[in-house]
């Protein structure tokens, strides 16, 4: 690659601005830390974002990791600044961590702007942090490479692989009928969580971990490397220096984030069976680097990609299986044939030569390209009157009988209905009847929780029921499985065709035609239309307030309309 030269650090703005007066102030106070002076002499100023909190447990090691990136940018002749920016942890948070993913991005980028940085590294890890520094970081465009914080060790229960999220779904049934007591459940609490990192299924975290490796965003393999791997932190350092040389070379994000990292990134996402919020965040990355991306294009670019990676929710191993087998650069190497491999990435060098070389270790993990899991796997798009702008079905965790299926209508107007209501011996629902799930939408609850995997009805479960076809404007979490579809879009919230459905009503659920339609005439839609009334507001003030009033739909990403965008990394005035 022809390198670009940096004429002129920005952080020499700063440190060097020529008047001494600004100098002064700019170095004086950073000079309480005990840096030398050669610290503010025309050296890459590196920023290490890092999304580190002790109640994002997933992220807990990160500040660990930050030192070992710091070492490298020493070595390579840079100087380290670590920040802390909003950290997100999937669990603990209430309503939902999805709420305050456009604020934590919001942060992100208003921290890396406002400061003398040249470069940053992002240290991510929980589903909600990856997607949020990173749109953050391409609103301002510097030099940027992601260190993945990696999975968690597998989880073993009784000599079983366990994996994150995963089990948690099965748990309602195996109380009702496989007799699992609460020490069971204790014992599988501390089974499913034995290190430090984050979920180690092909959930969102690790789909994320994977989409920004396919997007060129991080140094080859660091997606899968485990968290508490010796190797993780050798990644850190070499990311560290790495960094150091892409400001040399003035290597932005938008330089690394083409049209065609993108569709790389579709296209790895259906290989490695990535959750389906993977959609909903890489859209929100594509509208903040200016890269034109259709929901629509998950489908054609994507659905018909075979599903190479055998990992739970929808196959059997785990992300240190992966990780053992190769990782990721095995894949984009059994991929070449679908992808752009002159796609450019952070360490200066196309995607198809940083992994041409990469060998499979287990093929019962990673499947070679002519001998797929499935032979087609991405994220299918459904359209129709019930979801105008589209719906979201992950095929490969849905059960193949459902595909095709036509039902009556359940309805629950909220999570708080379902949840007081799906389990009454009197409720009228059998396993042919479609669960609708309403106000899980981002304006409806808001924040578009991962509740559309609704629990199946206690008394089908004891039937022995183990899926049915669940419809809401919601998401799923990617450690989930099932005939689910997802971000229905317009949601009910704001007036979507979702919001008039009434249990009775029939739907054809339609996968192989991509169709998703309500039976019921537009003359009676329109009846219930004009009768319909929007919910109050969630909040009168505060985030809550401006979320409500700002976000996008799912199928634009989610985004705040206001943040759709760049604003690049100038920034004119200085009130000293
Ligand atoms: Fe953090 Fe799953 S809860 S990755």
């Amino acid at each position: 690659m022809e390198k670009d030269k940096q004429e002129r650090l920005r952080s020499e703005d700063w440190f060097n601005p020529g008047d001494p007066k600004s100098a002064f102030i700019h170095r004086s106070w950073l000079r309480n830390q005990g840096y030398p002076n050669d610290y503010f002499n025309r050296r890459p100023v590196i920023g290490i974002c890092n999304t580190w909190s002790e109640l994002t447990p997933c992220n807990g090691h990160l500040r660990d990791f930050a030192e070992f990136v710091k070492k490298g940018v020493l070595e390579a002749g840079g100087v380290p600044f670590e920040f802390p920016v909003t950290s997100m942890g999937e669990i603990l948070m209430r309503p939902t961590a999805m709420l305050f993913r456009n604020l934590a991005s919001m942060d992100t980028e208003e921290c890396i702007r406002a400061n003398p940085l040249d470069g940053v590294v992002l240290l991510t890890g929980c589903d909600k942090t990856t997607p949020s520094t990173v749109m953050g970081a391409c609103s301002v465009d510097l030099p940027t490479i992601v260190v993945p914080g990696g999975p968690m060790l597998n989880g073993k229960y009784k000599g079983e692989r366990i994996g994150s999220g995963t089990f948690v779904w099965t748990l309602k049934d195996k109380i009702k009928n496989e007799g699992f007591t609460a020490e069971d459940q204790i014992e599988a609490e501390i089974c499913s969580a034995r290190s430090a990192g984050h979920c180690m299924t092909m959930g969102t975290a690790s789909t994320m971990a994977c989409m920004v490796e396919a997007l060129g965003l991080t140094l080859p393999g660091a997606a899968a490397i485990p968290a508490v791997d010796s190797r993780k932190k050798v990644i850190a350092q070499l990311s560290g220096r790495r960094i150091v040389e892409m400001v040399k070379e003035d290597l932005k994000l938008s330089k690394i984030l083409t049209r065609e990292a993108f569709e790389n990134a579709i296209k790895l996402n259906a290989a490695v069976g990535g959750s389906t919020n993977f959609i909903i965040h890489l859209q929100a990355i594509a509208g903040r680097i200016g890269v034109p991306l259709h929901l629509k294009e998950f489908d054609t670019l994507g659905s018909k990609i075979p599903l190479l990676v055998n990992l739970m929710p929808s196959g059997k191993f785990l992300m240190e299986d992966f990780f053992d087998a190769g990782g990721l650069p095995v894949v984009i190497n059994q991929m070449k044939e679908h992808l752009h491999n002159d796609a450019l990435t952070v360490n200066g060098k196309p995607i198809g030569e940083n992994n041409k070389k990469a060998e499979c270790y287990n093929s019962e993990v990673i499947a070679a390209i002519d001998q797929p899991f499935i032979e087609e796997a991405g994220i299918a798009v459904l359209y129709g009157n019930l979801c105008e702008d589209g719906a979201v079905i992950k095929p490969s965790a849905a059960t193949p009988e459902l595909m095709s299926h036509r039902g009556k209508a359940v309805v629950f107007e909220n999570i708080e209905d379902c949840h007081a209501n799906i389990d009454r011996p009197d409720l009228d629902i059998d396993e042919n009847s479609v669960i609708v799930l309403k106000g899980a939408g981002p304006v409806g609850y808001p924040g578009m929780p991962e509740v559309g995997n609704v629990d199946l009805p206690e008394k089908l479960l004891k039937k022995g029921i183990k899926d049915m076809v669940r419809i809401s404007d919601g998401r799923m979490s990617g450690t989930a499985f099932g005939t689910v579809v997802l971000h229905v879009s317009p949601e009910s919230s704001i007036g979507g065709v979702l919001g008039l459905v009434q249990t009775g009503d029939y739907i054809v659920l339609d996968v192989p035609n991509r169709k998703l339609h309500l039976e019921v005439e537009q003359s009676e839609l329109e009846k219930r239309k004009a009768a319909w009334t929007p919910p109050q507001p969630a909040a009168d003030r505060g985030y809550t307030n401006l979320y409500t009033r700002t976000v996008q739909q799912a199928h634009l990403g989610a985004d705040f309309d206001f943040l759709v965008g760049k604003s690049s990394s100038v920034v004119k005035r200085d009130a000293h």
